[in-house]
């Protein structure tokens, strides 16, 4: 029985990692190259453990790493892996230790679905999964291909000369293969039978397998995705971890004022840069849902955050006086324009001071009291990250720092439950905004109301070593109606006209 639906049978994921990864080169197998904080096959089973659709998982992996796998799976509580077992020589053989290994757990006379996918794409969409399970409502084979933006062309070798053309398929006809590849269990058991007589059996995929061995089963095409790229080459690592850094993170929002309320009620939360702004509207909202908070800023508390004495004061206070810190955020954030030639000394360090020195400050001081709570600290960084800009190289770059000092921290932290996470807001409409650039366009900016909220769901919620990015809704689509890659895309126009 499905998890999700009574009706449909049962869905087994079957995630192919036998391989060790020759053209990327490196002495582990490369589906345990950690990319944006994670093993890539760790990012895979992830997509596999929120599919709705799917209700178990198995891994089959390269010979020697098993237990790498079970230790990643034990940490990350990823509950859906049922079996790791070892995989086979080649590819195909790695299906076939699947498919037996499937065999043996199911109940007689169940047709279950399986769904093939390499280890090594991290990128895969719920969207995917999801087609590919009705799909086979329908079809016993199916198929993720995207259109080839390349022209494909056939060649031959002629010895010393090289290769040569000798066709060019029409490419509106064809399709790059990815995976998964979804099968009844009977279907690609059956396939795999017939391919066990044939002396010539060879294959780098499965459909291919029932192609050839099953010509009158229909094999069904899903549009799969651009995201969902293999990571094969050493380029391909750079290109998903890029990949990954665009893929916006959201933080769920609670289920209504009450949770708010019974989350928060009796938690302490220390904003520093709270006078004004997002640190102000935060501290409104926490204290609204019955939280003790201490909003500090130079012009209400005279709290200078680039002063570690003044820091380590406030954490202490809030402490002595509540008993407890469970959040601590810094907001503060000074945007100085100008070409750093023509920059005085004392500007420079006091953007150093306030941008980059103060968060530092403040991660160390809070580090004890966040340890005791198992809180979070949460930071701030400017859409201009990934991309500095003329005339804003302090701003940038010292939010830029923001995101690498969130990542390492939520990395040197997590075994103490610590949870370090970064906001990342569109332009906003922030008194520091207003100074900087004067009264802009109404509707062009964020409310600091929409990032305080924003805030409070990353504070509540699971997700560590996270840039979060807030953006204005478009109001003319309905919420979550934007795919992966048009918000992706959106995310780059906008960090190209970013600050
Ligand atoms: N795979 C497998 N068993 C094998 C070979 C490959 O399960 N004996 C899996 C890989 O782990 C990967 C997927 O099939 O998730 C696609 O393989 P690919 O990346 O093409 O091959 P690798 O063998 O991993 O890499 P290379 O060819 O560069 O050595």
């Amino acid at each position: 029985m499905s998890a999700s639906h009574p009706a449909t049978p049962r869905t087994t994921a079957v995630v192919l990692a036998g391989g060790t990864g020759q053209r990327v080169g490196l002495s582990i197998p490369k589906q345990l190259l950690k990319i944006a904080g994670k093993a890539v096959i760790e990012h895979t089973l992830t997509a596999f453990e929120q599919a709705d659709a799917v209700d178990d998982v198995i891994v089959l992996m390269a010979p020697g790493f098993v237990p790498d796998v079970e230790r990643i799976v034990a940490k990350a509580g990823l509950t859906k892996v049922r079996r790791v077992i070892e995989g086979g020589a080649s590819r195909n053989e790695t299906t076939e230790r699947a498919i037996a290994a499937l065999g043996a757990d199911a109940a007689p006379g169940e047709d279950v679905n399986v769904l093939f996918h390499d280890a090594v794409r991290p990128l895969l969409s719920q969207r995917v999964i999801r087609d590919c399970v009705d799909a086979l409502a329908r079809y016993r084979a199916v198929d993720v291909a995207i259109p080839s933006a390349d022209t494909i062309v056939v060649t031959r070798t002629h010895g010393e000369d090289g290769e040569f053309i000798t066709d060019v398929p029409d490419r509106s006809r064809l399709r790059r293969g990815q995976t998964p590849q979804a099968f009844k269990l009977s279907t690609i058991r059956r396939a795999y039978e017939l391919a066990a007589g044939d002396p010539n059996f060879q294959a780098t995929d499965d459909c291919s397998v029932v192609l050839r061995y099953l010509p009158d089963v229909p094999i069904h095409v899903v549009a799969g995705d651009e995201y969902n790229m293999k990571v094969t080459q050493p380029v391909d690592v750079f290109i998903a971890d890029k990949l990954f850094q665009l893929a916006s993170t959201a933080a769920p929002a609670q289920a209504g004022e009450d949770a708010y309320r019974e989350l928060l009620a009796g938690r302490t939360l220390i904003v520093f840069g709270g006078s004004y702004g997002i640190g102000a509207d935060v501290a409104a909202l926490a204290r609204g849902y019955g939280a003790r908070v201490y909003a500090l800023g130079r012009s209400t508390t005279g709290t200078h955050v680039e002063n570690p004495e003044h820091v380590d004061d406030a954490l202490s206070r809030a402490y002595t006086e509540t008993g407890r810190i469970d959040y601590v955020i810094n907001t503060a954030g000074l945007l100085r324009i100008g070409r750093l030639a023509e920059t005085d000394n004392s500007t420079i360090l006091e953007a150093l001071h306030v941008n980059y020195l103060a968060p530092v400050q403040i991660a160390r001081a809070a580090y004890k009291y966040l340890a005791e709570t198992q809180g979070q600290l949460l930071l701030y960084t400017s859409s201009s990250y990934t991309r500095g800009r003329a005339e804003y190289s302090l701003y940038s770059s010292t939010k830029a720092a923001m995101v690498n000092l969130t990542q390492a921290l939520a990395d040197e932290w997590a075994a103490d439950g610590i949870r370090v996470n970064c906001v990342n807001p569109e332009r906003t409409a922030t008194p520091m905004r207003t100074r900087a650039f004067g009264t802009e366009p109404a509707g062009s900016l964020l409310s600091s109301e929409a990032v305080a909220r924003t805030s409070l769901d990353v504070l509540l919620s699971e997700l560590t070593g996270h840039v979060v990015d807030v953006r204005r809704q478009d109001p003319t689509r309905g919420a979550g109606e934007a795919s992966g890659f048009e918000q992706a895309l959106a995310a780059v126009l906008d960090r190209q006209n970013a600050v």
